[in-house]
């Protein structure tokens, strides 16, 4: 059975090896068959005959072996230029047709490991951005909050008319500080696979009752109307319950703070297998050209406008991250000046 399954293999490994040296197999053979011919009639010596064959066999085993050095420093060659960044595309590896599957492996490693470098580049130039904005976004509340420190400390301390203000400016700045480390300490733990998710069955109605609860003061003082639109029944769906507040949480919070008069609604809508849960804003919506962007670290559309608010720029990067965890995507539309609506799915 085995030996039957391996004997075509075989035969074609031995033919295809063949289709290698024909050109050497078919002069040895022509030439063998003049060396028969000849002795036969010419030469009635069989020791002369052996002789010639003899001859005649390593002449071919010699072309055989230069052959193959040949081919084998042609290959060297090859990797060498390529080790020493010579060859800059796909195309510049080029063998002789005998060596084409080598030809076409070499060309598969070749952009296998370039796809991996230029990943690892691309990681690498990301991580230095990311380092760099952590560094950037650190400096400034920190010495904002030295700054008012030391302007206190050097006597605007009795001044009663700036004293609280530069106490809560520097309170402003910790709070921001305080949000940061916490969305960071939040990536960090995505990056590295900590932040495990543990999901179950929960009421979505109930749930969402709590995050209305709890923002609720925030967008009373701005005068901004807060409105749940739930589905008909109680139903429930299926994921991290911890998790999908701080989704829910983060997009209503942000809802709030772009927006300046109207409402914030989170809405629920019944589908076949799951549910959407909207979250729609009468604010001040994202241009197109930054839509595509709102979900990278630190990017905020108005940088000032963000920090004043309070925002890291890190909070979209989380709810991308969180959502995603839930095989889900976060959908967004947006217009200038009418509103946005971010949207998410989860299962029933
Ligand atoms: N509902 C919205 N309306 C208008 N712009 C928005 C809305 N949601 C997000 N944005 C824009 O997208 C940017 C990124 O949002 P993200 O939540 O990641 O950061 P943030 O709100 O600035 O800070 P934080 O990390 O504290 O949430 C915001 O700075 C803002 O410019
Ligand atoms: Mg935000």
């Amino acid at each position: 059975m085995v030996i039957g399954s391996k004997l075509p293999i075989n035969v074609k490994l031995i033919f295809h090896s063949l289709s290698f040296i024909k050109k050497e197999l078919f002069l040895f053979l022509f030439l063998l068959i003049v060396a028969i011919v000849v002795t036969h009639y010419f030469v009635y010596s069989l020791t002369v005959s052996l002789l010639i064959f003899l001859i005649l066999l390593l002449l071919f085993v010699f072309q055989l072996i230069r052959k193959r050095i040949d081919e084998i420093s042609e290959i060297k060659k090859m990797m060498i230029a390529i080790r020493k960044g010579e060859v800059k595309n796909i195309s510049d590896i080029n063998l002789t047709s005998n060596l084409e599957p080598v030809e076409s492996e070499i060309r598969e490693m070749y952009s296998q490991i370039k796809n991996d470098i230029d990943y690892l580049k691309k990681l690498e130039r990301m991580r230095k951005e990311f380092l760099g904005n952590v560094s950037h976004e650190l400096r400034t509340p920190i010495f904002a909050i030295q700054g008012y420190i030391e302007t206190l400390l050097n006597g605007a301390i009795s001044d009663t008319k700036v004293n609280k203000h530069f106490l809560e400016k520097a309170n402003n700045h910790t709070v921001h500080l305080s949000n940061l480390v916490n969305d960071l300490i939040d990536i960090s733990m995505i990056e590295t696979g900590e932040m495990r998710m543990s999901f179950r069955y929960f009421y979505i109605s109930d749930y969402i009752h709590e995050v209305i609860s709890d923002l609720k003061p925030f967008a009373d003082e701005k005068k901004i109307e807060l409105r749940f639109v739930p589905t008909e029944k109680n139903i429930q769906v299926f994921g991290d319950r911890a998790r999908i507040k701080q989704v829910l949480t983060n997009l209503t919070v942000n809802a709030i703070k772009y927006t300046e008069v109207g409402s914030v609604t989170i809405e629920l809508i019944e589908e076949n297998k799951n549910i959407k849960i909207v979250v729609r804003d009468t604010g001040i919506g994202i241009p197109p050209e930054d839509l595509p962007r709102i979900f990278e670290r630190f990017f905020r559309v108005d940088k000032e406008r963000s920090k004043d608010a309070g925002g890291t720029g890190l909070g979209l990067a989380i709810v991308k991250h969180i959502v995603e965890a839930h095989t889900s995507k976060v959908e967004v539309v947006s217009k200038v000046g009418v509103g946005t609506e971010f949207s998410f799915r989860l299962k029933k």
